[in-house]
């Protein structure tokens, strides 16, 4: 399977969303990845469910939603209301993460689990089968513009192991510090799913920035 790249609305401008959703529209991309944050489970506030909603009304590709928030469950409903495709809920934020990823599919969605950089990848030995994607962070979450871990390689390479070894068909996604010098090392790793900011906003072509991603 070719890998896909799910850029990250963070590092659009928040001043004409448009503008921005029309060349992900003409694009490679295949998802757009939605950051949301509470200034509780992280240390900062983007956007939330309005936004969304406006930006699903434009968007022609299936959106990936990232919660960084506290008890995401609650929210199930709402986000199941701007037609995501994917909701993303963090392992930390979760002590009933099992009941939260079979709500997450009863509601219509595929169910995907993200880990923070200090959150070692066997946690996920007991629901690896029950998930669409784990999403390892190669930062940790709050922000966009950081430095990659480079420890998220080893992770990727785990996480790969895992899934072969108990016959899981989960994707593997990174989220953090992706650009065209980190893409080759993570797909070697064995990533499905690249997400990537400010590699593809602060582009000076960011439709030219995602086909070199998309064709690595
Ligand atoms: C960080 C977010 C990321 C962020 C990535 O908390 O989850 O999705 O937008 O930004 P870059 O690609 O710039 O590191
Ligand atoms: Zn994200």
């Amino acid at each position: 399977m070719k890998h896909k790249i799910s850029p990250s609305l963070l590092a659009a401008n928040f001043a004409n969303l448009a503008e921005d959703i029309e060349m992900i529209n003409r694009s490679e991309a295949d998802w757009l990845h939605l950051d949301i944050m509470d200034g509780v489970f992280v240390p900062n506030i983007s956007f939330g469910f309005p936004v969304i909603k406006a930006v699903s009304k434009l968007c022609k590709k299936p959106l990936d939603v990232h919660l960084m928030i506290v008890n995401p469950e609650k929210f199930i409903p709402e986000v199941k209301a701007t037609g995501a495709k994917i909701m993303n809920v963090h392992y930390e934020a979760c002590p009933h993460i099992h009941r939260v990823i079979q709500q997450i599919r009863e509601a219509g969605m595929e169910p995907a689990v993200t880990i923070n950089p200090s959150t070692p990848v066997f946690m996920l030995k007991d629901i690896i089968k029950d998930v669409y994607m784990v999403l390892i962070m190669s930062v940790n979450p709050g922000y966009g513009g950081q430095k990659f871990i480079e420890h998220s390689l080893d992770k990727v390479k785990e996480l790969r192991m895992l899934i072969d070894k108990t016959g899981s068909d989960a994707l593997i996604q990174v989220d953090g510090g992706v650009n065209e010098k980190t893409a080759p090392l993570l797909l070697e790793a064995g990533a499905d799913v690249l997400v990537a900011g400010n590699a593809v906003f602060a582009a000076s072509s960011p439709e030219d920035m995602i086909h070199q991603l998309k064709a690595l």
